[in-house]
């Protein structure tokens, strides 16, 4: 009997945004995969799912996965296939699979480039996806501020900071969405500048979002200058072209 891949968004860090669908696949399954950027690395995503698992009488095979986060799309996309084929034998001898991911798998995530693999070189593999809740979803909660309303735009700016790219986005976007990069934002603050942000501009800066060592800064873009934003993988930020007015005890004004 064949078996069943499912690519699983464990969200943003707290084990409790873990969706109920999300729990039942990781409670039942065979095999759980983790993605390391670093085989000597621990891997975030196992430790927010072991709650999950602790109650569970068969324990799973829990199987590391290297994807390496090189700019090389040749030798990346050998791995991905390499990966691809052992998850693929794996669910043709009847194993329920598990991939997990963190936030959402289909945001900004390494199980895209998985599932293309799979379902290029093994379209009869059965594939279901499970939504998560993306980190930029919980950071905008964490800070109390809304990503956007109305009729407002939004544009979600990842990594790569191509200052003529971003002044464009912004210059037609009521919010941003700094993802990767988001610690590199002062640099930006002229460009911002150029495309009608404004002094007084809301900015929120959201590290470890959900996690327990989760910082929150809201202030005005003019007072950015001031903070101290040290480099940290995971951190967002969230910049408003209008001024929200935010009272909220979590945040540091
Ligand atoms: C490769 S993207 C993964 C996005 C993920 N798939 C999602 O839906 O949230 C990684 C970036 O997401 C952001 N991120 C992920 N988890 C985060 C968290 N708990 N707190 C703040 N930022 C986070 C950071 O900007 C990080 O550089």
């Amino acid at each position: 009997m064949a078996g069943k891949f499912i690519g699983i968004g464990v969200g943003p860090g707290d084990p409790e945004l873990i969706t109920l669908k999300a729990v039942k696949a990781l409670q039942t399954a065979d095999i759980i995969c983790i993605p390391k950027a670093d085989v000597d690395k621990p891997s975030l995503a196992v430790t927010m799912i072991k709650p999950v698992l602790a109650d569970r009488k068969v324990k799973p095979e829990m199987l590391e996965l290297i994807f390496p986060m090189t700019k090389d799309d040749i030798s990346n996309q050998e791995l991905w296939d390499k990966n691809a084929d052992v998850i693929a034998q794996k669910v043709n001898s009847g194993k329920a699979v598990v991939f997990i991911t963190l936030g959402d798998p289909m945001f900004y995530s390494t199980f895209i480039y998985l599932y293309q693999s799979l379902q290029t070189g093994h379209p009869n593999v059965e594939l279901e996806i499970i939504p998560g809740i993306s980190a930029f979803n919980a950071c905008a909660t964490s800070a109390k501020i809304p990503i956007a309303e109305k009729d407002e735009l939004v544009t979600v700016i990842p990594s790569d900071l191509n200052e003529k790219l971003v002044e464009e986005a912004a210059k037609y976007s009521d919010n941003l969405v700094f993802i990767k990069c988001a610690y590199r934002l002062k640099e930006l603050i002229p460009t911002l500048k150029r495309s009608g942000f404004k002094k007084n501009s809301t900015i929120a800066i959201i590290r470890r979002c959900s996690m327990p060592n989760e910082t929150v800064t809201v202030g005005r873009l003019c007072d950015m200058l001031n903070w101290d934003i040290s480099e940290d993988y995971f951190t967002i930020a969230i910049v408003k072209k209008n001024c929200f007015i935010n009272n909220s005890k979590g945040a540091v004004v």
